[in-house]
């Protein structure tokens, strides 16, 4: 954890009990993050369907975009499962926002560094009409070169569970779009395929999670 959070927090918490706010981009610079593989489980992550995607991701790690919702740093951890080790990749990730509308936002690229991770500073995403359980859509490039193939598609989940906690803040509870849970998505079952989990490892940054949340997830992919 680094003294930064704690400048995050403060300048967030004033506006917690109303609604969150716009996360400042100046202050997620030097978040708390993972430096390396958590879950080491060697498993090829299941292939997902690549709805909602625009080409061109921008090459950037704070993909927030003004978007108001609760502060979420995402790191995708790549392991090559031909080697089981960590292996740089070029990552793009992309989601709704709170209220589940797509758009110009809440997406980005970047390389997946010599340690596996690619981190993301974004917001936990909110849920669509027609679009499954709460998710984030993930591709990954065979090198660090966003030119190279993509070689896997994904959507990373949450448990039910954290988007229900979540889902009762601002402005989460103004999203109109209807829930579905984990187990109702035939993606999701998909992506369960081979004893892989596609589920986000959550914590709190600071002392709450109403302070914004880490994620975390392994994603196996073959080169
Ligand atoms: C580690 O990853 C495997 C494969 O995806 C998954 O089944 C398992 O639940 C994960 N463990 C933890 C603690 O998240």
């Amino acid at each position: 954890m680094h003294s930064t959070i704690l400048i995050l927090v403060l300048a967030t918490a004033s506006g917690l009990a109303k609604a969150l706010p716009a996360a400042d981009a100046s202050l997620l610079t030097d978040r708390s993050s993972y430096d390396g593989i958590v879950n080491n489980s060697c498993i090829l992550a299941p292939e997902s369907p690549k709805d909602n995607y625009v080409s061109g991701s921008p090459m950037k790690t704070d993909i927030t975009s003004g978007q108001s919702g609760l502060p979420f740093t995402l790191d995708v951890a790549v392991m090559d499962v031909n080697s089981c080790e960590p292996v740089a990749t070029m990552v793009e990730v992309w989601s709704s926002n709170a209220r589940g509308d797509h758009g110009n936002f809440l997406r980005g690229a970047t390389s997946s560094s010599q340690n596996g991770i690619a981190e993301f500073q974004t917001i936990f995403p909110g849920w669509s009409d027609g679009d499954g359980a709460n998710h984030v859509n993930i591709a990954v490039h065979s090198t660090s070169d966003i030119s190279s193939p993509t070689i896997h598609v994904g959507k990373l989940y949450f448990t039910d569970r954290w988007t229900d906690l979540i889902g009762k803040t601002s402005p989460y509870n103004e999203n109109s779009n209807s829930r579905i849970l984990n187990e109702d998505d035939p993606d999701f079952k998909d992506a369960l395929a081979e004893g892989y989990s596609p589920v986000i490892s959550i914590a709190p940054i600071e002392d709450d999670w109403v302070e914004g949340i880490v994620g975390i997830i392994t994603v196996g992919v073959r080169l």
